[in-house]
């Protein structure tokens, strides 16, 4: 049994997600018998007057529902704002009252983060520095396979198929469209999408050049770094990888449209099928090629990585890797595991042995 913080929420635009995340994580990990804390990175948790003098190692044993407050997911993006606002400290330090010295009290920190700080490797590199044992992949992996380009980059240098594509900076974009300039070099349809984004947010398909520079200025409200990417147009598929080990390919198929934000995260917007219903060949594949993923941006822990398979040519192509994907018992990852036989609840504990097992 281990004294276990999961850390969840931030102003990220994938907070609501990171939320119902660390509620699932936290309720499997107590049903597993662990002492149990959940706390928003970002607003912190300050001790109620009626505890006032107590150790906050104390906080694992005592009786507190720390998820009771957590709202279902919303359609609507995270009021960001309204969030920065609650912290009556400002905002200059990223971690909220007490969040550093509850993670040293831990034994271990599940990171339920998504998105920017959390899964961009900045608060592991952090906790390096500070001792502080955590969940999932390391600062460099991380911070690599949050930058769709570098990732990019990485995919061409070890042969893995990847989608033709460039990266524009929005400074250049704004010359080029000042001077009318503008040009989709990799041709139509391709897709634009905000270089550090995740959940889809800053992810649009262009077919025309109107579309194109909308696509753009709707990437740029995320980033000052675009991916433009050629279109593939086929079959979506995702593979898990644990401990260097790919699980079962899942397919992903939204019933209207790709799989944007709202297909991921509104129930029965998006059919999965795992095992995926392709050759076994395939299936291997895929399987390999996410392992050799997992192996080229230096990943340890678990990741996912998301695939299309072109329908014209039947090549597949990966887009990307999430180095903390999501994690309620529906997400793509829990779904893997159990088609394996892995229970969510032991999946949660496999990756606590996973960090553990690191011996930072
Ligand atoms: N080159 C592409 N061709 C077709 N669809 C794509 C392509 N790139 C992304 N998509 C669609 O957009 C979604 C989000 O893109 P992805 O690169 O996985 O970024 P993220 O999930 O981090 O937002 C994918 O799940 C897929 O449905
Ligand atoms: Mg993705």
């Amino acid at each position: 049994m281990s004294k276990i913080l999961v850390l969840a929420g931030g102003v990220s635009t994938e907070r609501d997600v990171s939320l119902i995340t660390g509620k699932q994580i936290y309720n499997a990990l107590k049903r597993n018998g662990h002492d149990v804390i959940l706390t928003d990175v970002y607003l912190g948790y300050e001790l109620p007057e009626e505890y006032e003098g107590m150790p906050l190692a104390e906080l694992f044993t005592k009786d507190i529902d720390w998820v009771k407050d957590i709202p279902d997911i919303r359609e609507i993006d995270p009021d960001i704002a309204g969030i920065k606002a609650l912290r009556s400290d400002g905002d200059k330090n990223f971690f909220g009252p007490n969040v550093i010295k509850l993670c040293q009290e831990a034994d271990v920190v599940f990171m339920a983060l998504h998105g920017e700080n959390g899964e961009n490797g900045r608060i592991q590199a952090c906790f390096d520095l500070m001792g502080i044992t955590y969940t999932g992949n390391d600062y460099i992996s991380s911070a690599i396979s949050m930058n769709k380009g570098l990732t990019k980059d990485i995919f061409k240098a070890y042969d893995i198929p990847t989608p033709q594509g460039v990266r524009l900076k929005k400074a250049d974009y704004l010359k080029l469209k000042e001077d009318g300039r503008l040009e989709c070099s990799v041709g139509f349809p391709c897709i634009v999408k905000a270089c550090c984004g995740g959940s889809s947010v800053g992810v649009s398909i262009a077919n025309v050049p109107g579309e194109f520079e909308m696509a753009l200025a709707e990437a740029f409200k995320y980033d000052d770094e675009a991916v433009i990417e050629q279109y593939i147009r086929g079959r979506e598929f995702s593979v898990g990888v644990i401990d260097g080990q790919a699980m079962p390919v899942i397919e992903i198929a939204p019933k209207v449209g790709f799989y944007d934000y709202k297909n991921k995260y509104q129930a029965g917007a998006t059919v999965e099928t795992c095992p995926a219903d392709i050759p076994d060949e395939l299936s291997e594949q895929m399987k390999a090629c996410a392992e050799k993923v997992f192996k080229a941006l230096r990943l340890g822990a678990y990741a996912r990585m998301d695939f299309m398979l072109d329908s014209n040519t039947g090549r597949y192509y990966c887009l990307e890797a999430n180095t903390l994907p999501g994690m309620t018992p529906t997400s793509l990852v829990p779904q893997e595991a159990a088609a394996m036989g892995i229970s969510f609840d032991k999946l949660c504990d496999r990756i606590i042995e996973l960090a553990k097992g690191k011996g930072r």
